[in-house]
């Protein structure tokens, strides 16, 4: 394990949080700290044996083969508890240097709710009369979805998941960031997949172009939207496309 030791500014005791690395504002005194730049912990890993293997493979696909877009909602509350555990577990994904390049706002304002419904509307209206092509609205027929979208004001809850394109540092200099696009995907698909396992419904809503988020939400420049998730509970007689999945065989290639 490497430690350095490097002198701090503005440091009163040694346990309180470290000050703004290069603050110009003077000295009052230095105190030595230590700090560990990088080190390793023992893996915690539970060995399976293969048949609980494939009994915990068979039912974890069980599960996520049962999650369903669900664009029809009801307004029953849910528990930010359940909110908070959710987006825990979608920031335990993997990212290009660890840099977890994301962020999640968490919407239930009614008022900020309907700004959003409002804006996405007015963008989808136009997707919908003539900024998607032919091809594109035959492939959507089947959803039987259009401009309209009650789920943004219905839904108790909407995330609007942001990708941080660049970071800034506590003394605010620009950081980059690495595989933003895949490290904010893998971050969503735990996301969903947190939100169906934990009884609730969502529908992956991009109503492009999406810069309107921005401004709503008052976020930063180096923040872009990604996806809206509303999220909440499904209306009692929510009905979902009769659609199918692709096989093994499609979806795979093997080279044994
Ligand atoms: C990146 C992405 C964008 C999507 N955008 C929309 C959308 O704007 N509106 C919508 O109703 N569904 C949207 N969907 C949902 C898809 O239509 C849905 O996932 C697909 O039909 C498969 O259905 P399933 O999720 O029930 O398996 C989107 C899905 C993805 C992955």
């Amino acid at each position: 394990m490497n430690t350095i030791i490097r002198p701090l500014l503005f440091v009163t005791p040694c346990d309180q949080k470290p000050p703004r690395y290069g603050s110009p504002t003077g000295i009052l005194y230095f105190c030595a700290m230590a700090e560990t730049t990088h080190g390793f912990i023992p893996l915690q890993h539970t060995p399976l044996d293969s048949s609980t293997a494939l009994e915990r493979a068979r039912e974890f696909y069980q599960l996520l083969d049962r999650r369903r877009t669900v664009r029809e909602f009801s307004d029953r509350p849910v528990a930010r508890e359940l909110i908070e555990l959710i987006l825990k577990t979608a920031s335990t994904a993997p990212s290009g240097a660890n840099k977890q390049p994301w962020t999640f706002c968490v919407v239930s304002n009614p008022e900020v709710k309907a700004k959003i419904r409002e804006a996405a509307e007015k963008e989808e209206y136009e997707n919908y009369h003539g900024r998607m092509s032919d091809e594109w609205l035959k492939d959507l027929e089947k959803f039987g979805t259009d401009w309209h979208k009650p789920f943004l004001t219905t839904a108790p809850y909407l995330i609007v998941v942001f990708k941080k394109a660049y970071d800034r540092n506590a003394a605010g200099e620009k950081e980059k960031n690495y595989y933003v696009n895949e490290s904010v995907g893998l971050a969503s698909g735990n996301l969903i997949s947190a939100i169906h396992n934990a009884g609730l419904v969502t529908v992956t809503h991009t109503p492009s172009p999406m810069n309107f988020l921005q401004k709503v939400l008052d976020r930063p420049d180096n923040e872009r939207p990604f996806l809206l998730l509303p999220v909440g509970y499904p209306a009692e007689d929510a009905q979902v496309p009769k659609i199918s999945r692709k096989g093994l065989e499609e979806i795979s290639v093997w080279y044994e």
